[in-house]
């Protein structure tokens, strides 16, 4: 794809650096759904985490691509979310094309791809970082080579470039033994993925600074966790956190920071009570019911998708345009709120922070606790 802004970066910090959710953004990379396939229903991995009301979508259209009606309409949304952080002054980069529909194997099992829609769940940007995170959906494999050569200019750009050991995916790293009818044994959380190789995805990870929660999903496993925490090395505290979302994939409709000392949380997931004492003075706020019903055009997320929104900086959130009771909350709270259509990507299973990845945002590297 063609990025929609060539203008340099006037760059003092480095070329990538971004250190939390809030700081001022200026250039980030926005996913595609150009080519998107749909996963295959029998895949455990995808119904461990999928709503059982869109079980008819993936045994109808598993390993094709995703009606082209949708894909144009997401797509548009996209193009607008472009415009509008063009706009703004942020240097958009967009995916190269790939194709998904490609059938590839490995010596364990084949598959397709799915899409380049959600750079957020593959890439965790820490200062001058970037950690490509080795996945858990065999259709995910290869998804990042749609953003390699972007990867690798900001790599001859001067960030450093960290790759994740995949798992092999094979058989046993899966338990055949999971049920997401029994997401808790004797209280304890139950995931799909084992803890035999490292796994994890970007979006189970919330940066605030110094101080980086994630949780154990099932997509990611404490191996994964104890992989970044080691390398990302002593100057950060890496804290893992449990929350109530009983199929957990990607933190960011769940806990959300707005800007140091606010918390945004999904209420549904988030007892004020279970959070870490870390946020003993932040004012935590509680997310409104979403707008959009819990139905079958949701067919990889819960409706919390509402708070998957992008912060441009510590005062302008970029929102879904449908969800006014989200909006009057953060005007009330002193956020200015820039509304633009985009629920026709939410059945992709994400909205605009999923969309994104950070590239640079300006700011320092800071502890907030
Ligand atoms: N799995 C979470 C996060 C999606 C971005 C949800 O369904 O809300």
């Amino acid at each position: 794809m063609k990025d929609d802004n060539s203008k340099q970066p006037k760059v003092d910090i480095p070329k990538v650096w971004s250190c939390n959710e809030w700081d001022p953004l200026e250039e980030v990379i926005v996913g595609s759904t150009e080519g998107a396939i749909v996963p295959m229903w029998d895949d455990v991995s995808v119904q461990a985490t999928t709503p059982a009301h869109a079980r008819w979508f993936f045994e109808k259209y598993g390993g094709q691509p995703f009606p082209a009606e949708m894909i144009e309409k997401a797509n548009q949304e996209l193009d607008g979310l472009c415009k509008v952080l063009t706009d703004l002054g942020v240097i958009v980069r967009r995916p190269d094309a790939m194709d998904f529909s490609n059938e590839y194997k490995t010596p364990w099992w084949s598959s397709r791809g799915l899409y380049s829609a959600m750079p957020r769940d593959i890439f965790l940007v820490v200062a001058d970082t970037i950690i490509e995170a080795p996945m858990a959906w065999r259709n995910r494999y290869f998804e990042s080579f749609a953003f390699r050569n972007l990867i690798q200019e900001y790599f001859k750009a001067g960030a450093k470039w960290l790759t994740a050991p995949k798992s092999s995916m094979a058989g046993d790293f899966y338990r055949n033994d999971y049920s997401p009818e029994v997401p808790y044994i004797n209280g304890e959380k139950q995931f799909v993925i084992s803890e035999n190789q490292i796994a994890f995805d970007a979006a189970d990870f919330v940066r605030f600074g110094k101080d980086i929660l994630v949780q154990k999903s099932n997509v990611t496993n404490a191996m994964g966790i104890e992989w970044v925490r080691r390398h990302l090395g002593p100057e950060f505290n890496i804290h893992e956190v449990e929350f109530g979302d009983e199929h957990p994939m990607h933190i960011d409709t769940t806990i959300v920071p707005l800007c140091p000392g606010k918390l945004l949380i999904n209420p549904s997931w988030v007892k004020k009570k279970d959070l870490p004492d870390l946020f003993k003075d932040w004012e935590i706020i509680e997310a409104p019911e979403p707008v959009m019903p819990y139905d079958s055009a949701l067919y990889f997320s819960s409706d919390w998708l509402t708070m998957n929104f992008l912060s441009v900086d510590d005062k302008h959130i970029i929102v879904e345009e449908n969800e006014k009771p989200l909006i009057e909350l953060l005007e009330k709270h002193g956020f200015k709120t820039i509304p633009i259509p985009f629920r026709n990507f939410y059945p992709f299973g994400g909205s605009m922070h999923c969309a994104t990845t950070d590239i640079r945002r300006r700011g320092k590297l800071e502890k907030y606790f």
